[in-house]
């Protein structure tokens, strides 16, 4: 395929960048060799209270455990919000909001930011929030959000943001699990030109929450909302009353900063942990090398904070560079198709960083909405979330960097904290679809099926070998999971469950994952989590989900239901059924296809035969494989003679 297309560093991008060739090489080197002394350095990076003086201790073997820069004390909102402040950068723009609606949007000095965080932080100790504590946060993507984590992080709380999107039973059960204190959310979102009842989800999911005392409700769209007496409390009165100085918590490297609720192949969400100073060093590391970012620049991240990429990309890498950071509150699409390109020229935006899906459904517009735009600030544009294909990259590529802006394609994943895989746009030439090589101090390694370590140009599953700071360090409240989740596969290494494959010049392909999660526009979805939605609906028995390819979505979601007995297997109950997970999950896990099954291929041992599944799905018939372990293979008959779509 395009494994021999290598698109050269561009002399103009080398120059001046954080990361020439040499520079790559010798940090490489380095952080192999000398991992304490290349820390040791970066670690600089972060403002701390006490320098740390252990800088590496882990283990993935046994009972894992991962500590970075253990005896350093620091709070984060300092190296994100006081130093540049008193650095002499308070008037600079932190960040830059564009709204919804075109027409409205706001700049957020350094200042502005410290200042509303300390209100906030002070604010939240009024109503009892203490260091360790949870606050869960459901916002959209406004100032408030930042604020809200950057708030937390400064009184040592943890922060658990929970995507807009997301139904009020996921919610819930994002709540539940870390029985947080505090709730923050907003009257309403918007998107597209459509309001999100936020609030209105937030009462219903709390219907079941006992543990939350106090919800913060910012107001946004100023549309009407029930507040409820001694517990709800609007955002700018509680706020107009607090002090504007707070003084940052102290806090152990290892301490908590935040949870992130992630899908996994089996059961609930899980609550990754990532703590302080690992994170922190990770956040400004890749941000500043991956973008090459310089002072001065604008820089965007379409991400929305709800997801990793948001906590990572948005908030605290930008802020802890003291980067200028866009937030965007809307979507691609609407008014029309050229948004993106329209702010992009607005805000004179030099680094972009958006996901494959959204690509994909731009470029089906053609080029004309891009090309009514100068697009001359962009610098650096970079892609994150799931594979992109060649065919979007050379768009993204010619079209919308009219071949001046490297494109830095960027793996990584919500455990990892920040990117792991990356060209670095200094000094690592391109392949259209390839995430060409690890970061310095990042080991990927591929392994068969047995955990043996493969060698030179070949495919297989993809695992770290050794820590990184940024790496996640448990499952809250749950460390046996987090041991059999990522270290019982192949033990004693990091199984990411994503396969790859590496090529002739060591350049890295990301396959996808090779788990039973799906990636659908860029989002994380767990198959069995949506199963379990569905067969909570009173008709369906049964029910099997798997990917099917998407054109623009990556992957599309495939659901094979069983009904129960005497249940019609009607139109009617088949838009009931996606409503259903609608509500039960969110939008973003609403199915793309439903096909009646009154049988499952499984085993004599009652297990789900999802590789055959998955090849009905993609209409890949005729390459079923080894079907004779199926305890009754008639079913397969059936469901290729019913396959959807
Ligand atoms: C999964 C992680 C990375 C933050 C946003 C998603 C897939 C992510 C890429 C990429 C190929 C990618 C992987 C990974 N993925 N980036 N550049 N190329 N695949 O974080 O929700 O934790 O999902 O997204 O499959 O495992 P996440």
């Amino acid at each position: 395929m395009t494994d021999q297309t290598l698109i050269a560093v561009k002399p103009e991008i080398a120059a001046g960048s954080h990361a020439d060739a040499e520079r790559r090489a010798a940090m490489v080197a380095e952080a192999a060799k000398d991992p304490e002394g290349f820390w040791t350095r970066e670690m600089n990076r972060l403002a701390w209270m006490r320098a740390p003086t252990k800088i590496k201790d882990t283990s993935f073997e046994g009972d894992v455990s991962i500590k970075w820069f253990e005896d350093g004390v620091l709070n984060l909102t300092e190296s994100c919000l006081d130093r540049h402040v008193e650095g002499g950068r308070g008037d600079a723009v932190a960040i830059i909001w564009e709204g919804d609606d075109p027409k409205s949007d706001a700049h957020i000095t350094y200042r502005q930011l410290l200042e509303r965080v300390c209100r906030l932080a002070n604010a939240m100790k009024s109503l009892g929030v203490r260091r360790g504590d949870r606050v869960s946060i459901y916002l959209p993507m406004i100032v408030e959000s930042a604020v809200a984590m950057l708030a937390c992080a400064r009184i040592g709380a943890v922060h658990s943001v929970i995507f807009g999107g997301f139904s009020p039973d996921s919610l819930s059960s994002r709540i539940q699990d870390c029985e947080s204190t505090l709730l923050i959310t907003a009257d309403e979102g918007r998107r597209g030109g459509r309001t999100v009842p936020l609030k209105a989800n937030a009462d219903e999911a709390l219907k079941s929450c006992p543990t939350i005392k106090n919800v913060i409700v910012a107001k946004n769209t100023g549309g009407g909302v029930a507040m409820e007496d001694g517990r709800d409390h609007d955002w700018a009165t509680l706020c107009d009353a607090q002090s504007a100085e707070c003084a940052p918590e102290p806090m152990g490297a290892e301490d908590p900063l935040f949870i992130l609720y992630t899908s996994g192949s089996t059961g609930k969400p899980k609550g990754v942990l990532h703590t302080t100073g690992g994170y922190g060093v990770w956040a400004a590391f890749t941000h500043e090398l991956v973008f090459d970012y310089r002072p001065g620049e604008v820089y965007w991240c379409t991400a929305d904070v709800g997801w990793v990429t948001g906590h990572t990309y948005i908030v605290y890498g930008p802020l802890a560079n003291g980067a200028t950071t866009l937030m965007f509150e809307g979507v691609p699409n609407w008014p029309d198709s050229s948004r993106f390109w329209n702010v992009i020229d607005k805000h004179k935006v030099n680094i972009f960083y958006t996901a494959p899906t959204a690509i994909r459904a731009l470029m089906r517009e053609g080029e004309a909405p891009v090309k009514k735009s100068s697009r001359k600030s962009l610098r650096i544009l970079g892609s994150v979330g799931e594979p992109i294909n060649p065919e979007a990259w050379l768009w993204y590529y010619r079209v919308v960097g009219d071949e001046r802006c490297p494109i830095v394609d960027t793996w990584w994943q919500t455990e990892t904290g920040g990117i792991l895989i990356s060209p670095l746009p200094g000094s690592v030439a391109q392949k259209p679809g390839s995430a060409t090589l690890p970061l310095p101090g990042v080991f990927p390694a591929l392994v068969d099926n047995d955990g043996a370590i493969l060698e030179g140009a070949t495919e297989g599953n993809l695992v770290i070998t050794d820590s990184w700071p940024g790496q996640m360090r448990t499952v809250f409240r749950d460390h046996e999971r987090f041991v059999q989740t990522y270290f019982s596969t192949f033990p004693g290494k990091y199984f990411t469950g994503d396969g790859a494959r590496r090529d002739e010049d060591g350049y890295w392909w990301i396959t996808g994952r090779v788990d039973d999660v799906l990636n659908v526009s860029g989002h994380r979805m767990g198959t069995a989590e949506i199963e379990s939605a569905l067969v909570a609906h009173p008709k369906v028995a049964e029910a099997a989900v798997v990917g099917m390819p998407h054109e623009i979505k990556g992957q599309g979601i495939y659901a094979y239901v069983t009904l129960k007995v005497d249940e019609e297997p009607t139109e009617a109950l088949r838009k009931e059924l996606v409503a259903w997970v609608r509500k039960e999950i969110g939008p973003i896990a609403s199915p793309d296809a439903i096909q009646w099954a009154p049988g499952l291929p499984k085993t004599r041992s009652g297990k789900i035969m999802r590789r055959i599944l998955r090849k009905i799905a993609a209409n890949e018939t005729d390459s079923l494989g080894d079907t004779s372990t199926l305890a009754d293979p008639t079913v397969v008959q059936d469901l290729i003679g019913n396959r959807v779509g």
